[in-house]
This record gives C-alpha cells, structure tokens and sequence, in this order.
C-alpha cells in the first residue's frame, strides 16, 4: 500500500475564543499539531500534505524545522472540510499514492495502534472509503453522527443537518478518513455546500460513495482517542484523557504513583523503573527521571534530568537545565534553577541555587541563596566537594568555594574561597539586662 497523509488545519478555530490558531493550543504541553505530525510519520507516508490558512503562516518555519518532509498546501478561504482537502490535492504527489489517509489537526489523541488496524483491514477486505468512528455516551454533543442501515454506513449527518429522530444516536465521526485515492480525487468535486452552514462537508463522500456503490465502511476507535477540540472545553476533556494515558503508560511501565489522579505529565516526559512519585506532584516539558528516584508531593519539575536514587521534594523546584545526580537529597521548598548538583549533595532545606555548580559530597545549609543576579545579569557560582555550607549563608556571584571548605551558619561570602578553608564572620553577640 502507498500511503499519502493529509492533515486538515486550516479551519479557523472561533469556538476556542483565542488568538492562538487551534492546533497550536497543547495537549500534555505539546501543541497538537505536533501530536498529529509524530504520528503521520510512524506510518512512513510517500508524502504529507499540511493543509493550512494564512494565519498559521508564523509558524511555518519552526513547523518545517522539526517535520524536514512536509508539505504545505494554503487553504485561502476556511470553506469547509471538503475545500480543504480540494486545497491538499494542490500537492501532486498525493496522486501516487493509491490510500489516502485523512487527520484532523484538533484530533491529536487517536492512536497508532487503532490507524493501523484499520488500514490493515481497508485493504484486506478491499473497502474504498473507511471512517473512524467513536461511541460518545452524551449524545448532545457536536459530532457529526453515523447513519446506519443494517448495520452498513449510509450517510453522515453534522450535528447541524440533524433530523429529529437522529439526535439520540451516539456512533460519531471522529472525521478521520481511509479512502482510496483514485477515487477520493474523482468524486470530491461532487460535494455541494447546499447546507445550512454554507460549507463543503467532507463528510458528504459517504453517501456519494454509496451511490457509486464503491464499499463504505467504519472502525470503531476506543477511550475517547478519537474526541476532537472545539472549544477550551473540549481542550480540558482532551487533556484529561491524554494524563490518564500518560498514568496508565507508566504504571505499566513499573512506575509507582501513589494517587495517579493527582499526576501531570508532559508529552515528553521520560520515567526510569522503580520510581516513586507521591501525590500531586507535576513535570513539565523536558524532564527525565532515572531508576530509583523518589519525587515527594507537591513538586514542580520542569526541563531537568533527576538521575539515579536522588530524593527530591515535597515542595521542590526544579527547572532550566538542572541536573541532579545520584543520590542526591534537594528537600522541601528548594528551587534549583540552571544548575548541575553532583553526586551525593544535600540540599535540604529552603534554598535558592541559580546558575550553580555543585561538586559531590557537599552539604548545602537551611536558607543558602546563591545571590546570581546583580540586576543587570546573572553571575555563576562554584562550589566544590565536601564543602559544609552553614545555614543562612548567602554566597554572591561570580564567586567560587574550594573543596573541603567550611562556612559558619549567617555569613555573607563576597569573595573566592581557597580549598580547605574555615569562613565566618566574627560579630560580637551583645546581652543587655532589659530595663524594667
Ligand atoms: C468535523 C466533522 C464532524 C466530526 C468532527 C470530529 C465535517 C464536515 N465535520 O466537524 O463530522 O464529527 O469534525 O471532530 O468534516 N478545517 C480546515 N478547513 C476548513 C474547515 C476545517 O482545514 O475550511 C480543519 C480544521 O482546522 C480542523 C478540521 O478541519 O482541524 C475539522 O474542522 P472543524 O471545523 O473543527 O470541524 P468540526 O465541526 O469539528
Ligand atoms: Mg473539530
């Protein structure tokens, strides 16, 4: 079978009340264009046609960056689905191939697994045009529904078009399409926008394709992957049903989460085995976990790698390219921000560490702040192994402490520490009787 994709992205997304163009709001903090195009590639297509209006113009050069083999089709007026696949066929490769497979750029969360299954069986029982469909129990929502006659598809009527008897079916159109293309490309221009919303359907092709008597058929999708983004509230519902995914994928994957609900993951994230993650804790994009870390509640991570059996949290910030290494302790309310914590650091209590190195072995005191930004730019700061860094310190970058050095608890440092020094500063402690 050669295989061509067409991506539908064109639309103007109204209902999302948002400047933001629809496929670019993100599932998991990845947009779900993106979702769409990962996908389109693991199927190997001979091309892949994007098809987009002149609103997603700005983003077409970090879209080409990333997908080196797509090709762009403008759609110029949002005419409807049909018009928009009209747009793709602008692409002459597509006419190589002999399937053509359809996506929805607001459909983000359909499976590998589900396409494949239903393009195996587009070709093995030689069927023309195969939709994928989706049971939704609320039957009041915006799908466009299945018609059936003895359980063959007749015709696919938009929630618009809806006919009193047909407002209680619940077999939708996930608006995904097999179709052989041949035919796709002879019968499109068949499509009228006699309808109430003056649009070309590209839902109309199965009752075209029924006059034909070219075989129709549909396959069914399962767990809400096929559910499309209207609206932010649709957004919600998506986002919902793409953490439990993520949830299951890594309870399966020997991850322990104490309440899975309380979770969120990133598209993107990466978990190691036997990992505990305590409740309501949340990664955002970039993150990588190693074997045997435990992550305590309330802990918010984001672009940072924690490697093998380090503890972190509860309450615990971690973001811009920290690394912690192995076996390190970062305890409750500690930020890190750009920083590379070596092996066996303790961190334990309330600190702000920016711009920093840590060397192994050393110990961090309660209330250490690394003072990197002196209001123009921000300054790193070093410090070595087995340093003891007492509580309260503040350390003001650039500024660099040997290994095997000692800080006394409260003690403002300015300048560079040699090795294996001993720092503090001597004040007075004065005691008065108080005046009665
Ligand atoms: C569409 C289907 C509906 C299905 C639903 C599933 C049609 C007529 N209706 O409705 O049966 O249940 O998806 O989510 O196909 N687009 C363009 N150009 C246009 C219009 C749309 O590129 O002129 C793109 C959009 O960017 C979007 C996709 O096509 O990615 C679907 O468009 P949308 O307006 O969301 O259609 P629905 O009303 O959801
Ligand atoms: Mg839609």
């Amino acid at each position: 079978m050669s295989l061509s994709i067409i991506i539908l992205a064109a639309g103007q997304g109204l209902r999302m009340s948002s400047d933001v163009p629809k496929v670019f709001h993100c599932i998991g903090n990845y947009p779900m264009i993106y979702h769409v195009l990962d996908l389109s590639l693991k199927f190997k297509p001979i091309t892949t046609t994007l098809v987009v209006s002149k609103k997603l113009d700005i983003f077409k050069d970090s879209l080409v960056k990333r997908y080196k083999n797509i090709t762009f089709q403008n759609q110029i007026k949002p005419l409807g689905t049909a018009d928009a696949v009209t747009s793709a066929l602008k692409n002459k490769k597509i006419f190589k191939s002999d399937t053509a497979l359809i996506l929805y750029g607001d459909t983000p969360l359909i499976s590998f697994d589900t396409l494949n299954r239903a393009l195996k069986e587009f070709k093995r029982k030689k069927i023309d045009l195969s939709v994928i469909s989706m049971v939704v129990n609320n039957v009041n929502n915006s799908y466009g529904k299945l018609i059936l006659k003895e359980d063959k598809l007749e015709k696919i009527v938009e929630k618009s078009e809806l006919g009193k008897n047909q407002s209680n079916i619940n077999l939708c159109n996930s608006g995904i399409m097999i179709i052989k293309t041949n035919y796709l490309i002879e019968q499109l221009k068949k499509i009228k926008n006699q309808n109430l919303k003056n649009e070309f359907f590209l839902t109309d092709l199965v009752e075209i394709f029924n006059k034909e008597n070219y075989k129709v058929s549909y396959f069914n999708s399962k767990n809400g992957e096929a559910m499309g983004v209207n609206d932010k509230s649709d957004l919600a519902k998506l986002e919902k049903q793409f953490q439990n995914n993520m949830r299951e994928k890594f309870l399966k994957a020997g991850v322990t989460l104490i309440d899975p609900s309380t979770v969120y993951f990133s598209q993107d994230t990466k978990i190691g085995r036997d990992v505990t993650i305590h409740p309501n804790v949340i990664f955002g994009p970039k993150v990588k976990i190693s074997d045997g870390v435990e992550i305590k509640s309330f802990s918010h991570i984001e672009n940072s790698t924690i490697k093998k059996f380090s503890i972190v949290g509860p309450f615990v910030r971690l973001r811009d390219k920290t690394v912690i290494n192995d076996r390190a302790k970062i305890g409750n309310f500690v930020e890190i921000k750009k920083s590379d914590i070596k092996n066996d650091v303790k961190i334990s209590h309330l600190s702000y560490i920016g711009d920093t190195l840590i060397e192994k072995n050393t110990n961090i005191g309660a209330g250490t702040i690394t003072c990197n930004y002196d209001g123009l730019k921000k300054n790193k700061t070093f410090i070595g192994e087995n340093c003891f860094i007492g509580s309260n310190t503040s350390l003001i970058a650039p500024i660099k402490i040997k290994r095997d050095s000692i800080i006394g608890a409260g003690t403002v440092i300015d300048k560079n520490i040699q090795e294996s020094t001993i720092v503090y500063r001597k004040s007075k402690l004065i005691k008065k009787n108080k005046k009665k």
